[in-house]
């Protein structure tokens, strides 16, 4: 299963998934490339430094969106994917991106959806007050973090937790579950 990964930031995440298929966890799962939205990523370095292939489709490059948004797709389409998989990816893709990739866009998101969706998820969930909160593995649709669930799990808030100790939580556990989703999709793929 050939899969290109997203990201916009640290990709601690991705490096789980790049430790996953080095070990043999992933046997399936090929990442074909690493792509950023900006340039001096460390999810981007990282992945250099596995030998992985990497890009960035740099959003600031480009005076419209809707530009931005057809480069962003005709690179992924290059690597001829199975799966796009954002990864801490900041960005809402457009309408060609998602008709391109229909159902086989793939977003973490660290919360509970549909609650707390968008950008702050977890600094939301704990303004809220929420007791338990969490990620969610979906397919992407055109929304903001909307899109059929493949897994999700729930992780408590504790009483002292900040939002970087609470998203350092959920984020082990999105780590599992992007893994588990994967291979999910990869027996499946094997299996038709
Ligand atoms: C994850 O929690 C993801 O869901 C969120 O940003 C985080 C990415 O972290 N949108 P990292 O770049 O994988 O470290």
């Amino acid at each position: 299963m050939r899969i290109v990964v997203l990201v916009s930031g640290t990709g601690s995440n991705l490096q789980a998934v790049i430790d996953a298929v080095a070990s043999g966890e992933l046997p399936d799962v090929q990442i074909v490339a690493v792509g950023a939205d900006k340039h001096g990523t460390y999810g981007v370095q990282r992945s250099a430094d596995a030998g992985i292939e990497t890009f960035v489709v740099n959003f600031k490059d480009y005076p419209q969106r809707s530009e931005w948004n057809h480069a962003l797709t005709e690179k992924c389409l290059s690597y001829q994917p199975d799966y796009v998989v954002s990864s801490g990816f900041m960005r809402i893709v457009g309408e060609e991106f998602i008709n391109a990739f229909d159902g086989t866009y793939i977003n973490t998101h660290p919360a509970l959806l549909p609650s707390f969706p968008g950008a702050h998820g977890v600094r939301d969930a704990l303004a809220y007050g929420v007791k338990v909160t969490g990620c969610t593995v979906h397919i992407a649709d055109a929304g903001v973090d909307t899109g059929p669930i493949l897994r999700q799990e729930a992780v408590t808030v504790l009483p002292e937790d900040t939002e970087d100790s609470l998203h350092e939580r959920i984020k082990v556990v999105e780590r599992r579950l992007l893994i588990a989703t994967l291979a999910d999709l990869a027996a499946k793929q094997h299996s038709s």
